[in-house]
């Protein structure tokens, strides 16, 4: 099979970890039940450009239950995990271009491999594929029926495009949908951060100043986990609706700059560049740890804080880069600066993933369902899809709910009954 992988050798150990995650993926299953039935995938080739995780290997498999030609590759270089690479390619006959180190060159080879698979559908964690297909002649005449967007970062970009009218194909907002950002993004992000931080450091939260640069969805997360390891949490934000919510919760809120001299651990969350840059790295404290939990690597400006450096050292732990400064302070650099929950851990759990991932599978199919009736831009996942996975998850939760009677839809649907 044409791939590109680490090492074989480990597929074994990769099957055991996918059937784990599997147990934890209840929706998802579900869907490739349906899938494996009705193969609505049938002739569809598919490329996922994706974190290559135990999660994502049960999405493809599924997809690939449905019928579908599915190609694989890395969305970062740092976040792929060998073993799963090796299973998906050696167990379940899945194309996978990833390897965990790959360099940029490589990185971006992988891409243009997924993308020789001539694909009908798209998968993007970060726009990475979508990306290439718009701006590299040799994808002018790209037959892609759509698109779909993993990520907050990936959905950024799409509305860039969309507003810069350069969008040819129609693209889904997946991580827009309700059971999308609301539980992976917050929950999801929350804890695998605080594992990645704890696998690559060793060190005792409790009693830490940690600053969380971004108030969304997934600095929300960050933020109230490391509260509830006994942190004291700071947020710096430039949204002043996010700004007072933080407050509001009990938040310490201020700018980065006040916050670069107090903070013991740095996490950034934003999705924008140089949230740390020089200015701060002049006030950060000796030992201070700097960590980035945004899909780019962008989020630290590693490059004024090398020119600030008199000596790096790499590993001193894995996964931990040290950056001795002019005056005698060391700085510490988690994962390179690239998503430290996927870098330096796991990502988030299945449970989670299970609901973004049904998500995927089920606005792919709605797609292929309505080829040709939709227009270059961006959609959100249909309301139906979205409220279907959250019933189904509460299900497979063993949790039920109360129905509305015939008397509270009337009341709800009307507008005469006042004081
Ligand atoms: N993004 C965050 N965590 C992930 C995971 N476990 N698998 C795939 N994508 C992810």
């Amino acid at each position: 099979m044409n791939c590109d992988i680490n090492d074989p050798g480990l597929a074994d150990a990769g099957r055991r970890r996918i059937e784990w995650a599997e147990h934890d993926m209840p929706v998802l299953r579900r869907v490739h039940e349906r899938f494996r039935k009705e193969r609505p995938f049938q002739g569809t080739r598919i490329s996922a450009c994706l974190h290559v995780t135990t999660e994502t290997a049960n999405l493809v498999r599924a997809l690939k239950a449905g019928g579908a030609d599915i190609i694989l590759c890395a969305s970062n270089p740092l976040s792929t995990q060998d073993d799963v690479a090796a299973a998906l390619v050696e167990h379940y006959d899945i194309a996978v271009f990833a390897r965990r180190g790959e360099d940029n060159d490589t990185y971006y080879a992988h891409i243009t491999s997924a993308l020789d698979h001539a694909p009908h559908v798209t998968m993007d964690d970060g726009a990475d594929l979508v990306t290439a297909i718009l701006t590299d002649e040799q994808y002018a005449d790209a037959d892609i029926v759509a698109s779909l967007e993993e990520t907050t970062t990936g959905v950024n970009r799409l509305r860039a495009m969309e507003k810069d009218g350069v969008l040819r194909f129609p693209v889904f907002a997946v991580n827009d949908a309700l059971t999308k950002h609301l539980f992976d993004n917050r929950f999801g992000t929350g804890q695998s951060t605080v594992d990645g931080i704890l696998r690559a450091t060793g060190k005792l939260l409790a009693g830490m100043t940690v600053a969380v640069g971004g108030f969304g969805m997934c600095g929300r997360g960050v933020a109230r986990r490391m509260r509830g390891m006994g942190a004291q949490v700071i947020i710096t934000e430039v949204d002043p609706l996010k700004a007072l919510e933080a407050a509001m919760e009990g938040f310490r809120v201020m700018p980065m700059r006040e916050a670069a001299p107090e903070a013991d651990l740095f996490v950034t969350v934003t999705g924008n560049a140089d949230v740390l840059r020089g200015e701060h790295f002049h006030r950060l404290k000796d030992g201070a740890l700097l960590a980035n939990a945004g899909h780019f690597n962008v989020e630290i400006n590693i490059d004024e804080l090398s020119q600030l450096a008199r000596d790096i050292v790499r590993d001193v732990r894995p996964g931990v880069d040290e950056f001795l400064l002019e005056d005698g302070r060391r700085i510490y650099l988690l994962a390179e600066g690239r998503l430290v929950n996927l870098a330096a851990a796991e990502g988030h759990p299945p449970s989670v993933m299970d609901m973004s991932f049904a998500l995927q599978a089920l606005t792919a199919e709605h797609a292929l369902l309505n080829r040709g009736s939709l227009a270059p831009r961006l959609y959100p996942v249909p309301e139906r899809i979205d409220r279907w996975v959250a019933r189904l998850k509460l299900q497979a939760m063993g949790i039920s709910i109360d129905e509305l009677t015939s008397r509270q839809e009337q009341y709800m649907a009307g507008w005469r009954e006042g004081t």
